[in-house]
């Protein structure tokens, strides 16, 4: 059994430290990109609070395709340059977004979502995937949140 969980009431900065460091653990040696997405992404429902959605969507054939996420059911298909996500992609910058309905063309996949942060996971300087986080709270992402899950991203660059 894997027990992986934060101490109560860390600072967001020890708070990534402790997930980048599960997350490192947990995919150690696993080739499956599969297996490691949907590991992550359970890591995150649990460490991260606030949070109605956490995932990530691949890049496949110039689109992003959904993968293993913990939240509702979402849209499958979103075109590069399309919504948070797309926009991510396509930009290879990390998305914060206060509130979603201020963001132009925003997919609303959820409708309990207010704030999102979108980060690009990249290989060999091309885009892969991008992790997606949604929250039901406003301005719920600052730039701690930013930086710990570009820090998950690098990780994650050669185990997906
Ligand atoms: N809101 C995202 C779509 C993905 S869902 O939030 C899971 C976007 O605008 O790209």
């Amino acid at each position: 059994m894997y027990d992986f969980a934060p101490e109560p009431g860390l600072a967001k900065p020890e708070l990534y430290r402790q997930l980048h460091q599960a997350a490192a653990a947990l995919t150690e040696g696993e080739r499956d990109a599969v297996a490691n997405m949907a590991n992550v992404a359970a890591l995150v429902r649990d460490f991260v609070p606030g949070l109605n959605w956490a995932g990530f969507y691949r890049m496949v054939e110039g689109e992003l395709v959904l993968g293993p996420f913990a939240g509702r059911p979402a849209c499958i298909r979103i075109p590069l340059g399309r919504g948070v996500c797309g926009t991510c992609a396509a930009t290879g910058q990390t998305q914060l977004v206060d509130d979603v309905h201020a963001f132009p063309g925003h997919i609303a996949c959820d409708a309990a979502s207010r704030s999102e942060l979108v980060v690009p996971v990249a290989r060999d300087g091309a885009v892969i995937a991008v992790i997606d986080l949604d929250s039901p709270h406003l301005a719920r992402f600052d730039s701690e949140d930013a930086a710990g899950f570009e820090a998950l991203a690098t990780l994650l660059s050669d185990r997906i």
